[in-house]
């Protein structure tokens, strides 16, 4: 009889985090303070996040040991399956073998709540009262939420308005786990205020949102800040998602060829990727690491490798990314967790030094891709999910022109049962294609010479 699911028990739980800069070939650059352009050191930090999340920023160690406090919380829905997927094989009509770990069975139906729980954590460690943060579709608010309510910590959540408009009741999960949720851009900041002044009908944008939450973060001691993706410690949390799919490849009896996931700033990218990269970066083994980005926010194919702000009103370190501009405006997709103009800086060093790869794709390929996949495994994908599950299509049609077997892994992120109104639209045909003019791509780009080091 033919195995589905490949479950870990509670005791076989990876209990420490990986870091892949520790294996890197060529280290990250350092983040610059924007007005010296010298490394910003700690104290830089200080004001926004605790003690313990900056130490784990720069750390160099290859593993990092996750709390006890920490592991008890995971235990609510880690380990998750990994889930061989005969169903999507047999529609396809592929040789290749595909396989999906799922991540959308955590409280908030993604893969945030492993970081968000850490970071919650070390927040209340060190005596902070309420955490600020942005979010782009809805899951890492949701997420964080959940995280504070477990500590007890309040919760501000800036939420991208369109997305606020989008999806009514990802507002009300927050609120049920007890967060004040505010549509970004809000009067209630600087940044939303100079926003609205010149667009008062703004969308709203993830970085415009982060500036929003930092600015809360500094001008209150009692509040810090926390972002769901990009910094270095982010990622670092959500490797225990590819540490529990190795040793579940390997009670399958297996190793993928190539692993997929979709890229919004790199967190659940790096999270499956990772642990698999080792090998590839040990000389172990080798592995295709796939990031899939939407073809109207395409900052690792398109962009450019500079210094940049990851925020809108330039709030934030610069860091040095594959980027569209910080004043990049995405198109109103509905894979709102993809709506970001930067990438992680340790998926850009990793694809500038071409040990990961990049590609877009439209939002309509994407849709159908997320459709077959729901009718084939009963599970209907976040719309940001259906980004890995098109490029998943894409490999599984070419080993059969082929004629060869492959082994492919993708991380199903997060379920989209709060994003029925994307595949409304989707059926309805009310969504399109959004291909980017060469004007486009560039206008923001001009503002990032005067921010390179001299
Ligand atoms: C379900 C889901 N997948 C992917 C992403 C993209 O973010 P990241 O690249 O950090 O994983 C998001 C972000 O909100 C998300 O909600």
């Amino acid at each position: 009889m033919k195995t589905k699911k490949i479950f870990l028990s509670e005791k076989e739980t990876p209990t420490r985090w990986y870091n892949v800069v520790a294996d890197m070939p060529n280290k990250p650059l350092p983040p610059l303070h924007p007005g010296t352009k010298q490394p910003v050191g700690p104290a830089d930090l200080e004001p926004i996040f605790p003690m313990e999340l900056i130490k784990q920023e720069v750390t160099a160690e290859q593993y990092v040991e996750i709390p006890e406090e920490v592991q008890d919380i995971y235990k609510l829905w880690r380990p998750t399956p990994l889930v061989r997927a005969y169903g999507l094989e047999k529609v396809l009509d592929t040789p290749a073998k595909i396989y999906y770990k799922y991540e959308g069975v955590s409280p908030s139906g993604s893969h945030k709540p492993n970081t968000a729980v850490p970071q919650a954590y070390y927040n209340k460690m060190q005596g902070v009262k309420r955490i600020a943060t942005e979010t782009g579709a809805g899951q890492w608010g949701t997420a964080l939420s959940f995280a504070c309510a477990q500590f007890g910590l309040e919760c501000e959540v800036y939420m991208v308005r369109i997305s606020y408009d989008q999806k009514p009741y990802r507002k009300i999960m927050m609120n049920a786990f007890g967060a004040e949720v505010y549509a970004s851009p809000s009067d209630r900041t600087n940044a939303g205020r100079s926003i609205l002044a010149q667009d008062p009908a703004s969308s709203g944008s993830l970085g415009i949102a982060i500036s929003e939450a930092v600015e809360r973060a500094v001008s209150d001691e009692h509040t810090k800040y926390s972002l769901g993706s990009v910094l270095n410690h982010v990622l670092m949390h959500q490797t225990i998602i590819g540490q529990e799919a190795i040793k579940q490849m390997e009670y399958a009896g297996d190793f993928p060829d190539v692993v997929i996931a979709p890229l919004g700033g790199g967190s659940n990218f790096a999270g499956i990727s990772f642990p698999f990269l080792q090998y590839k970066l040990l000389g172990k083994r080798d592995v295709r690491c796939v990031a899939v980005e939407p073809a109207s926010c395409p900052k690792l194919t398109k962009g450019v490798f500079m210094y940049d702000f990851g925020d809108t009103a330039g709030y934030t370190p610069l860091l040095p990314m594959y980027t569209l501009g910080h004043n990049f405006r995405p198109a109103s997709i509905h894979a709102g967790g993809l709506r970001y103009h930067g990438a992680s800086v340790i998926c850009s060093q990793l694809l500038k030094d071409g040990l990961i790869e990049a590609v877009a794709l439209q939002q309509l390929e994407c849709f159908k891709a997320g459709l077959v996949f729901s009718k084939a495994e009963g599970i209907i994908p976040a719309p940001e999910a259906t980004h890995a599950i098109a490029q998943v299509i894409r490999e599984a049609d070419q080993a059969k022109k082929e004629g060869k077997e492959r082994t492919i892994l993708f991380n199903l992120c997060g379920h989209g049962y709060v994003d029925m109104q994307a595949y409304a639209d989707y059926m309805e045909g009310k969504l399109s294609d959004h291909n980017l003019t060469e004007a486009e791509l560039t206008a923001n780009l001009k503002e990032l010479q005067p921010l390179q080091p001299s």
